[in-house]
């Protein structure tokens, strides 16, 4: 199996990216940037300007919010999980930090990317604008009434997404 093939069987086992091909998940591969973080490194800021997403490969990161009696941690990811996806598609800064816990590899899926495969994939923009309204939820206070509320969110998000990406 080569790189590709291998980064293509990644990608197709995260749930958002199940509606692509065989052919659009190896150019999606194609298109990915591999990173390796050393246990302890932030690979992304809170606040910071963002636009690309990325999934762990391997490893473990933890995504932490600052509270007001220091981090909190609302999540923590692992293989064939995906981040930064939210300033992305959102074009808002980042919304959290996000750390890794150990060695982690990640793959970095850039915005021409995903501009490409929402155009032929309209469906993914609806599924992955759930995933952001679900982690705005949890951001947002964790509380049963915050992600009660997602539903009305994700009708927000998947509006912005396509304001964002220029789709109709
Ligand atoms: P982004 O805002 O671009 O950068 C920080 C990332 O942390 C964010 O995208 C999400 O991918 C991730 N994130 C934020 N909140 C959560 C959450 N509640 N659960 C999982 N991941 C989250």
């Amino acid at each position: 199996m080569t790189a590709e093939d291998q980064i293509a069987d990644r990608l197709s086992a995260i749930d958002v990216f199940s509606p692509l091909s065989a052919e659009e998940l190896k150019q999606l591969a194609t298109a990915t940037m591999g990173h390796v973080f050393a246990p302890g490194e932030t690979l992304i800021r809170a606040g910071d300007e963002g636009s690309s997403m990325f999934v762990v490969n391997n490893g473990r990161v933890s995504v932490q919010v600052a509270d007001k009696t220091g981090p909190r941690t609302v999540a923590v990811l692992t293989e064939g999980n995906f981040f930064g996806e939210m300033a992305l598609f959102t074009g808002e800064p980042r919304t959290a930090n996000v750390v890794a816990l150990e060695e982690t590899e990640v793959l970095e899926i850039g915005h021409a990317a995903m501009k490409h495969i929402f155009e032929t994939n309209p469906s993914l923009a609806e599924s992955i604008s759930w995933t952001i309204a679900e982690r705005q939820a949890d951001l947002a206070a964790g509380s049963l009434q915050a992600s009660q509320n997602s539903i009305q969110e994700s009708a927000g998000v998947l509006a912005s997404i396509k304001r964002f990406f220029g789709l109709r």
